[in-house]
């Protein structure tokens, strides 16, 4: 049986995030109560990426099927526990603590001990941490990204007037979970562009990318494998008429922190989404391109929008992707797999014998028989695309994967 590493971050139980997050249920949310969950969510939730407890277990319990299970916390103990106990492999869903490479932080711990891991490598986790280098590399390979331009501080703004066309949307170069993407980030004037800039620098520390708005339709594209047989998991297309009347189409901070709440959840996700075959394609090639552009390993998930003429454009990757369990939770990654018929278990230990097969590392053959499960959430077989359909019932999904 092999020795499975787990390594994570697992959320403080009460973090300001879930404080914000019962605060704004309780009643409407105005513009100073905005502001006031996003200060407060900027400034005191550096949590916010790492996993809940549930996740965690949930993952965990995934692995057993495979192997003996060792959790490693990814704290300031991790370095000597992973060389104590040596694991043949490490799973790793840890988005690390401090600074701008955190992601890469486990990775690169465990190369320097020569342990096999899953997931990207350090160089990858770094990159996609950073929006703009992201979409240097995008480009550089031809793969279509909004134009943008980094603005360090207020004198760079002239700069953005220059090189691009309004309207446009302003981030923090850094962040994921929408910290710092609110529907003021839309910029349709300069002067609208200037105040969002300099309350992004004040706020957040860190550099801000402005781009052009991409005015199309948004999906989001859960990657499994490697190499030439990397599949897109059936596409998620982003239902923006689910928003309150008079929202702007982005899925930001109110989208994903204000208004989904437990009571009225927001219909957000449409998996498989409702478009033609050739915009299915269009969206799989370049997501794919990125995927190996970027140097993506195992799994990945990858934002995408369309431009006003219609091209799909790749708007940022996330090779941790996000992976709650409860069907009820909407995450993006787990409901891909669902609608491909790959239960959750099976996502995770897919991923994971990727990593093994990449590495060579033995790993023996499920415990038992693949289960399809949330059947009511699949299309019947006969009705998925070739690339999404799944495979007999007594397949493993890797095997399925690198067939
Ligand atoms: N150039 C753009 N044009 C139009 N909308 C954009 C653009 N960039 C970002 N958005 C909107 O803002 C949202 C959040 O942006 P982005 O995905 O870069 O942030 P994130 O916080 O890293 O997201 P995640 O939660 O996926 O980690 C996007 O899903 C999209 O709706
Ligand atoms: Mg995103």
């Amino acid at each position: 049986m092999i020795r499975i590493g787990f390594a994570y971050n697992q959320k403080p139980e009460q973090s300001a995030l879930t404080g914000n997050k019962a605060t704004a249920h309780q009643k409407t949310v105005d513009d100073g109560e905005l502001s006031r969950l996003q200060n407060e969510f900027s400034a005191t939730d550096e949590f916010a990426e790492w996993d809940s407890r549930e996740t965690i277990d949930a993952v965990a319990k995934a692995l057993a099927a495979l192997g003996e299970v060792i959790r490693l916390e990814a704290d300031e103990d991790f370095p000597e526990r992973l060389r104590q106990a040596r694991p043949d492999i490490v799973f790793n869903i840890a988005e690390g603590k401090n600074g701008v490479n955190r992601e890469a932080h486990v990775p690169a711990i465990c190369e320097f001990y020569g342990i096999p891991y899953s997931g990207s490598d350090p160089l990858t986790l770094s990159l996609c941490l950073d929006k703009a280098r992201t979409k240097e590399a995008l480009s550089a390979h031809g793969i279509p990204t909004a134009r943008f331009v980094v603005a360090r501080e207020m004198s760079d703004l002239p700069r953005v007037s220059k090189t691009l066309e309004l309207p446009l949307f302003a981030k923090p170069i850094h962040e994921g979970s929408s910290k710092g993407i609110t529907e003021r980030n839309f910029c349709r004037t300069t002067d609208e562009l200037e105040a969002q800039v300099k309350f992004l620098l004040e706020h957040y520390a860190q550099p801000v990318i402005v781009e052009e708005y991409l005015p199309g339709a948004e999906f989001t594209c859960a990657v499994l494998g490697n190499g030439k047989t990397a599949k897109v998991l059936p596409i998620v297309g982003m239902n923006f008429a689910a928003l309150p009347e008079g929202a702007l189409p982005i899925y930001g901070f109110e989208a994903k922190w204000v208004w989904d709440r437990p009571d009225r959840p927001l219909e957000m996700f449409e998996c498989p989404a409702g478009i033609d075959l050739a915009l299915t394609r269009a969206i799989e090639r370049v997501t794919l391109d990125a995927y190996r552009v970027l140097g993506c390993r195992d799994w990945s998930r990858i934002d995408v929008r369309l431009d006003a003429g219609g091209a799909p454009n790749v708007v940022e990757v996330n090779p941790l992707p996000g992976i709650l369990p409860d069907p009820a939770d909407n995450s993006c990654f787990p409901k891909a797999a669902r609608v491909a018929g790959i239960s959750y278990d099976e996502l995770i230990q897919s991923c994971l014998r990727l990593a093994a097969t990449r590495q060579g590392v033995p790993i023996g053959r499920r415990l038992k028989k693949v289960q399809t499960v949330s059947k009511a959430a699949s299309p019947p077989r006969a009705a998925r695309s070739r690339d999404h359909d799944g495979p007999a019932a007594e397949e493993s999904v890797s095997n399925r994967l690198t067939a």
